[in-house]
């Protein structure tokens, strides 16, 4: 087979267009048998509910709203206050507090997040901003050492890496303005969880194994995550809590049931506060009372685009998750995408060669909005779209140096989404963080919670890449006041009519942007439907490092006419946890936890 880009490449784009239609489907009928996801679908309608019945992934199906998070008790929490006659904004604030008990790796009182929320009284979006802020005294220079080199522990695993936590003063805003519950309703699971324990599954005990190394380090994460056990040869030794085994959290329970009473100040003031800026000041830390008091969670307008009819609604800067998702949308809206088919070696190539191209852009323009300039408009405009498009090279990868010019690496990370639908047909896309698993490793003494190492997502130095390989500039360096760039996606789609149909988000660091990408993709375009669209195998490529990284799944042919064409080909360990919901077209819901976590869970109202 000689690919239909190869034929093609040589005229100009709009020729390639038109070209490209008729050159691929006598391809098809030439050659191969039309296949069922080469066949244009329209996703959300009640004909296409049998043919997506059929498909070898089944979403949880609901008559009424539903919960999709990446662990079960805090679906459960999320699902009850709509049982109780809450709404997605009261389901998704309970499930995010039962996940700072329940998921302590990224669920948190001590990190941030954005929420995007589509109203269904008012059809109206909204997005919500609570990511991290720099404390006052933070500074450009905050992660060098005396020799202009960059300290990865500063960076990383210090005090220094923590910005002033943002994730209270946003779940309480978003349920405030809201919420159809009062706080102490929507809290109240977290508490109960948190102060009579829940019992340990598989994946959490697994987690705190492998992050012992780095927990046991602070004498306050060590206690509230492992326990003392008589040491063989004498003495006492500190060992995880095991799968089965019940962790109690008394101290975050205390936390909880301050601001549960006493709402934003109970957290941003008084005794916690107190036991926040104790720690800073005893351990090199520059947050103090007035970079908690003076925290604040704006509400900003979403960035919204059209792709192929669907109206996509996602997160603006601080993060760069919506501005690069709509970018690459745009920039292969135009292509056959039905005919390339899905994860086949044309669509991975282009899609490659897109995703890196917005990369470069959001590695360079993107960052804190209050504090830089960035031209959104010109970002997301046809005639700049057009000539990013004209650089795309079909035939064969274009390298990083080429495209950009600097250097690189990766790494994992730790972050988690949820998604709500309400019987109103509201939806919350909500994705918070501490940034790595158990962020900096470091919890607040008496309060019971970690603090996040969200600073680390700043330039530690300009040309030097950070915990996820991404490669940014002076636009993003660190500076106090300042919220540092993030890829969280929170997305929520609506249909060709305009009603609200599906939300989505993901953890996964850089690889975030990506993974929402080809959800909605396999769903608006492949005919996929919402659990297929989930577990189906992901690619992601963000120009440097200068490698294209695909999960298992892909068949040896497609990787063989991938390296052809040029492209270094990285097997990684799954990405992302897409936990998604969507509303069927004639009532009720449907709700995918991702299988790439199996302790997440979708659970109906
Ligand atoms: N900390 C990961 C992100 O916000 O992109």
């Amino acid at each position: 087979m000689k690919s239909i880009f190869h034929h093609l490449s040589r005229k100009r784009y709009s020729n390639f267009l038109i070209l490209n239609v008729s050159a691929s489907i006598s391809f098809l009928l030439s050659s191969s048998p039309i296949c069922a996801n080469q066949i244009r679908l329209k996703g959300p309608t009640a004909e296409n509910l049998l043919q997506e019945s059929g498909q070898r992934f089944h979403p949880v199906d609901s008559s009424l709203g539903i919960v999709s998070s990446q662990e079960r008790l805090a679906s459960e929490a999320g699902a009850l206050m709509l049982r109780k006659g809450g709404n997605a904004i009261d389901a998704a604030v309970a499930t995010a507090f039962v996940l700072s008990v329940t998921l302590p790796q990224a669920g948190n009182l001590g990190g941030g997040g954005f929420l995007v929320f589509w109203h269904a009284p008012e059809r109206k979006s909204y997005a919500l901003n609570f990511r991290e802020i720099a404390p006052q005294l933070a500074h450009r220079d905050l992660f060098l050492n005396a020799d202009g080199t960059v300290s990865k522990n500063k960076e990383f695993f210090s005090l220094l890496s923590t910005g002033v936590p943002g994730s209270v003063a946003g779940l309480l805003k978003a349920q405030k303005r809201f919420g159809r519950l009062s706080r102490a309703e929507v809290m109240a699971p977290s508490i109960q969880l948190a102060d009579a324990g829940f019992v340990v599954y598989p994946q959490l005990a697994d987690s705190l194994k492998r992050a012992f190394s780095r927990l046991s380090q602070d004498p306050t994460a060590r206690s509230l995550f492992y326990r003392q056990v008589d040491a063989p040869e004498g003495g006492i030794q500190w060992t995880p809590y095991q799968s089965g085994e019940k962790l109690r959290q008394p101290d975050l329970a205390k936390s909880l049931k301050l601001i549960s009473l006493k709402g934003v100040s109970g957290f941003y003031e008084g005794t916690t506060a107190n036991k926040i800026v104790a720690l800073m000041k005893a351990q090199g830390g520059l947050i103090d009372h007035l970079d908690l008091s003076d925290f604040s969670a704006p509400w900003l307008e979403p960035v919204k685009g059209v792709f192929r009819g669907y109206t996509v609604i996602s997160m603006p800067p601080p993060s760069s998750g919506g501005i690069t998702l709509l970018q690459i949308l745009k920039l292969i809206e135009p292509f056959d995408l039905e005919v390339l088919g899905l994860n086949s070696a044309d669509s991975i190539h282009l899609l490659t060669e897109s995703m890196n191209l917005a990369y470069r852009d959001r590695n360079h323009f993107l960052g804190d909005p209050d504090q830089i300039d960035i031209p959104i408009g010109k970002l997301l405009s046809s005639s700049y779209i057009d000539s990013l498009r004209d650089q795309l090279n079909l035939n064969s990868h274009t390298s990083a140096a080429d495209l950009a010019g600097q250097a690189p690496m990766s790494s994992g990370v730790n972050t988690t989404h949820l998604s709500v639908a309400d019987r109103d047909g509201s939806l919350v896309a909500l994705t918070t963080t501490l940034n790595f698993a158990y962020g900096n490793g470091i919890a607040v003494p008496g309060a019971g919670f970690l603090l996040n190492n969200e600073l680390a997502d700043f330039t530690a130095k300009p040309g030097v890449p950070n915990a996820y390989g991404l490669v940014q500039g002076e636009q993003n360096a660190v500076a106090p006041g300042r919220r540092p760039l993030s890829s969280m996606t929170p997305t929520i789609v609506l249909n060709e009519a305009g009603d609200s149909w599906l939300a989505t988000g993901s953890p996964g660091g850089s690889r975030i942007i990506t993974t929402v990408l080809q959800v909605l993709l396999n769903r608006i375009v492949h005919g996929l439907n919402l659990a297929t669209s989930v577990a189906t195998p992901r690619i992601h490529s963000q120009l440097w490092p200068d490698s294209l990284q695909i999960e298992q799944g892909l068949s040896p042919d497609t990787v063989h006419l991938l390296r052809q064409r040029g492209h270094a080909l990285r097997f990684t360990r799954s990405m992302g946890s897409a936990n998604s919901v969507e509303l069927k077209p004639n009532g009720g819901s449907f709700g995918v936890a991702d299988p790439r976590r199996p302790e997440g869970a979708a659970i109906s109202e």
